[in-house]
């Protein structure tokens, strides 16, 4: 018999605001692309984040990851840092993209990539809206 792999996914919401403003183009190219989530003074988003870890349960503790861990490595690294900030202006690690939800995805995992280190994270996944998530695999 194989590796007995478990999925373990903790979600958390923070609130954030953005503008999808690609400086290379004019105003009216990024109006046209983006539409009214190009507006000069930003809008938010009540986020919602899945973060999704893959391992073998310990025997000892029968755990995947303590969900406290998972918890806390998440709080520490993005939502503390996302979490009713400006996603264009106050946060360090968006600062090189355009703050779309595919690139936040890609840049939680990022972040997280090396802080779990019981289990591996498996995926992350951001809920914009209620009708649109993205997800990033690495
Ligand atoms: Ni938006």
């Amino acid at each position: 018999m194989g590796e007995q792999k478990l999925y373990v996914t903790r979600r958390e919401v923070f609130s954030a605001s953005h503008r999808l403003y690609n400086k290379k183009w004019t105003d009216e190219r990024n109006v046209k692309i983006f539409g009214k989530c190009s507006n000069v003074y930003g809008h938010g988003h009540n986020y919602v984040l899945e973060v999704t870890v893959v391992g073998t349960v310990d025997p000892d503790t029968g755990y995947v990851i303590d969900t406290k861990e998972l918890k806390k490595i998440i709080r520490e690294n993005v939502v503390d840092k996302m979490d009713h900030k400006n996603l264009n202006m106050d946060v360090d690690f968006m600062k090189d993209v355009i703050p779309t939800a595919e690139n936040i995805a890609i840049k939680i995992w990022e972040q997280l990539e090396n802080k779990i280190t019981n289990g591996k994270l498996y995926s992350v996944k951001i809920y914009e809206t209620e009708n649109n998530y993205f997800e990033f695999k690495g």
